[in-house]
């Protein structure tokens, strides 16, 4: 066989002699079974889908690296962040979550995910966040129930506002969110013209094992923010679906790589056990005067993925994936989290998927799991895969590593938060936030996605959750939808 000329195969490496023609009885057939590259091809054919994540499905990726910019290592001892002009490889996976089923299109109205793989010396750390600082809810026990009503109705199949509104009347802790979701940010104008938010809140803690500090995430976009007009995003939506996977990819080839600046706020233990909001509560922000944001590093996106189903397909991110000096807060949402990202890759991408090329980290992985479907690496070659053991050069935990001690306290009981303001932060962001321009837009797109609603009673409940937000943006959707705001209100 010529070694300049690259030849067609079979899975099993033997050279494959015609790809048009099977081997058939004659001109006319029947096929015959001996055909195996024919079988191997039809076979592996029917095999080529994984299940598409159950939320945030259509998505594009990318790599790059993060350099840090400012010396945090007082307040964390993770070693990618400990000195100024440390570059860490990362991967990036953007996506559409509710609506985001693999073939849906970019431009619709709904949250973008914003997860970052860090590469890290110490084991990857990922960071799966959104585009917006908060959530719709704050319990991970609601969020089954809360992405039903999200996707297609059982019945007829179709996206149903009777549902969502349904939801969303009965669950007030959404506003905030929903606030944000129906403004001009609710649409962005390329994956690259948006901001970045870790949304919970995590521990960092330092080396020298002092008070740990709660830190909030920032991806602030250097590009600017820009968002889509939203008849220009309906019409994308039927004209190129891909416009958002298109703009991204195109930018880095062109070698117009797009950056985030990361920042966090920072609040110690004791202002958390204070604070006059939850700071665990993922449907708030911090206000920026009360904590302001501190510069971390730089995050540079500059290459594409070789192959889009190794590279963005399989990648598999999740909140558990931290490093020596970032932990878990209390945060309800986040400690669900902690579980379903795993467990989800489990059963879309095997009980190995860590090992996949995207996945694998590039610090050492010594662990003691062993064999289960799709093992491709190495399986620990001859290392004994047990502990504690007695055995020179086997691997042995590092008490220096355990997770940091924190005071619980409470009944053990299905309890609710001991907070139910929801609506000072969302009024904050309509009032004093957006000017005027932005509000209308706003009521319009509350209006127009609250017009599908036929079920007696939503309509109203959803007005007096934002009467209690602001009266001008109940009674200003009211009108747009030629109904009155429930009068006991107006009292
Ligand atoms: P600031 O005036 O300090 O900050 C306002 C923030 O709102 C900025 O971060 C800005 O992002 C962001 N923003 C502007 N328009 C929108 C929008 N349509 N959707 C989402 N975010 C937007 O105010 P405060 O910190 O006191 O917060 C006031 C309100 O701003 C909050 O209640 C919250 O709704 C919203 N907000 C606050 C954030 C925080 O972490 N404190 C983060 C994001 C929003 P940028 O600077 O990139 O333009
Ligand atoms: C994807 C569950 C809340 C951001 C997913 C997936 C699951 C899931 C099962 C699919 C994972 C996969 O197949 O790879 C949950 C649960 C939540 C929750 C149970 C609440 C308890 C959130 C929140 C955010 C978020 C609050 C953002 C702050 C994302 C992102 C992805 C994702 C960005 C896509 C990751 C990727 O690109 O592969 N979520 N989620 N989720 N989730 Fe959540």
């Amino acid at each position: 066989m010529s070694e300049e000329k690259k030849y067609l195969t079979t899975a099993s490496g033997m050279p494959v002699g015609d790809n048009q023609n099977s081997i058939t009885a004659g001109n006319r057939g029947p096929t015959l079974i001996q055909d195996v590259h024919l079988l191997e091809k039809l076979a592996h054919f029917n095999r080529e889908r994984v299940p598409e994540r159950v939320v945030h499905a259509k998505g594009a990726g990318a790599h790059g690296y993060f350099e840090v910019t400012n010396d945090v290592s007082k307040y964390t001892k993770a070693d990618f962040l400990s000195e100024v002009g440390k570059r860490t490889p990362m991967f990036i996976r953007f996506s559409t979550v509710a609506g985001g089923e693999l073939g849906s299109a970019d431009t619709v109205r709904d949250p973008r995910g914003f997860a970052v793989k860090f590469y890290t010396d110490e084991g990857n750390y990922d960071l799966v966040g959104n585009n917006t600082p908060v959530f719709f809810i704050r319990d991970a026990i609601k969020f089954p129930d809360f992405i039903h009503t999200q996707k297609r109705h059982p019945q007829t199949h179709l996206k149903d506002p009777n549902m969502t509104w349904d939801f969303w009347s009965l669950s007030p802790e959404s506003l905030h969110q929903i606030t944000i979701l129906h403004s001009d940010r609710g649409i962005p104008a390329t994956l690259r013209h948006q901001n970045g938010y870790g949304s919970h809140t995590f521990k960092w803690v330092n080396k020298d094992g002092g008070e740990a500090v709660f830190i909030k995430y920032h991806f602030k976009t250097d590009q600017g923010i820009k968002n889509l007009d939203v008849d220009l995003a309906d019409k994308l939506a039927g004209t190129n679906p891909d416009y958002h996977t298109e703009d991204l990819f195109n930018a880095i080839a062109e070698g117009n790589y797009p950056s985030w600046t990361l920042k966090v706020q920072i609040m110690s233990e004791a202002d958390a056990k204070n604070y006059r909001y939850d700071p665990f509560d993922v449907t708030k922000v911090w206000p920026h005067s009360d904590y302001p944001l501190v510069e971390v590093g730089k995050m540079v996106l500059d290459r594409n993925p070789e192959n889009y189903f190794a590279e963005v397909e399989q990648a598999a991110f999740s909140p558990g994936h931290f490093v020596p000096g970032i932990e878990a807060s209390p945060d309800k949402m986040l400690q669900g989290r902690l579980f379903a990202y795993s467990d989800a890759h489990r059963y879309r991408i095997g009980a190995n998927h860590e090992a996949l090329p995207i996945n694998r980290p590039i610090a050492p992985v010594n662990n003691n799991q062993r064999d289960g479907y799709m093992r491709f690496d190495g399986n620990g070659g001859s290392q004994i895969n047990y502990e504690p053991h007695s055995v020179d050069g086997a691997p042995v935990e590092t008490p220096e590593n355990k997770q940091t001690p924190f005071e619980v306290s409470g009944f053990a009981d299905s309890v609710p938060y001991d907070n139910d303001d929801h609506y000072s932060q969302p009024r904050a962001l309509f009032r004093e936030v957006m000017d005027a321009g932005e509000r209308e837009r706003l009521i319009q797109n509350f209006a127009d996605h609250m017009s599908g609603v036929t079920q007696a009673g939503v309509v109203e409940r959803q007005l007096e959750n934002f009467y209690k937000v602001d009266p001008e943006l109940a009674e200003g959707i009211a009108a747009k939808l030629d109904v009155e705001v429930p009068a006991h209100l107006k009292k």
